[in-house]
């Protein structure tokens, strides 16, 4: 028996486009702490499922609760705000601005209080400032201490593995207690994916109560790091289990290589 509430509760989450069921009656509930690996064929609903709980799609039926709040229908920012995060399929940095700028984009929840606030209350806004550079330093010193010593240096100048851990600094800012990875490996080498994921297993290690859902295709990232795979097809949940119990599974193979599985 699980002794703690569940962090994130989804219960038969359903979302369409036009007559495609892309989630269908999908329900997962992730405690703190867990590290969840989210699986599934492409096109599967998996990124849907993301969309889904950030806000950005609000689906047709179901329960969203985090934190025992009902999220469900609220917009973005308010979901943000209560402590969820996420990284995307593609890179999201904007690359001819610095590493500061596209982590103060990330932290708009954080620091925005207004303009009135900002024109008015000057020593107060630079005093939010400073101490978020000094934030920003200090976390991008855990992932890489280069980046941090280039906090002004153009975003498109690092290579691509401190581009992922960039975007993954912008997300852990806000100090969210839910961090969705959406397939941090994409354009990455084995090794750089490991190297990735190995921060942010130290990351969490150090943030015990820090719950992730990770999206991924390299299955040995999976093994790596997740204590609990859940497999999507068609939008539907078909497999739930350790990653040696999910990849037995003969729903799961055939889901991924056809009948002949
Ligand atoms: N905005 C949208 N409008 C219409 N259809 C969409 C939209 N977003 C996703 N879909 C469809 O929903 C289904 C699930 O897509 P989704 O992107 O969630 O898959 P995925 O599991 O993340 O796949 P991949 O592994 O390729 O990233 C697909 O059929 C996709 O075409
Ligand atoms: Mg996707």
């Amino acid at each position: 028996m699980r002794q703690t509430q569940p962090a994130l509760s989804c219960q038969d989450v359903t979302m369409r486009f036009g007559g495609l069921v892309a989630l269908d009656s999908f329900s997962l509930e992730v405690h703190p702490g867990d590290v969840v690996g989210l699986l599934g064929p492409n096109g599967s609903g998996k990124t849907t499922f993301f969309n889904v709980v950030t806000g950005l799609y609000k689906p047709a039926a179901g329960t969203i609760r985090f934190g025992g709040t009902d999220l469900f229908g609220k917009p973005p920012a308010e979901i943000n705000r209560a402590g969820i995060a996420r990284s995307f399929q593609r890179c999201r940095l904007l690359l001819e601005l610095s590493v500061f700028d596209n982590l103060l984009i990330g932290a708009h929840n954080r620091l925005n209080n207004g303009l009135l606030h900002n024109l008015f209350a000057r020593k107060a806004a630079q005093h939010s400032i400073t101490s978020f550079i000094g934030a920003a330093r200090d976390l991008c010193a855990r992932f890489n201490p280069y980046i941090a010593d280039h906090l002004f240096d153009p975003a498109g100048a690092f290579n691509m593995i401190d581009r992922r851990r960039i975007e993954l600094c912008r997300a852990l800012l806000g100090e969210p207690r839910l961090l969705l990875l959406d397939e941090p490996s994409a354009g990455m080498t084995h090794e750089e994916t490991f190297s990735l994921m190995d921060d942010v297993t130290s990351f969490q290690r150090q943030n015990p109560d820090l719950s992730i859902i990770l999206i991924e295709h390299e299955m040995q990232v999976i093994e790596r790091v997740s204590q609990r795979c859940v497999v999507l097809n068609f939008g539907k949940k078909i497999c739930e289990g350790s990653y040696r119990e999910v990849i037995a599974d003969p729903q799961v193979l055939e889901a991924y290589l056809g009948e002949d599985a």
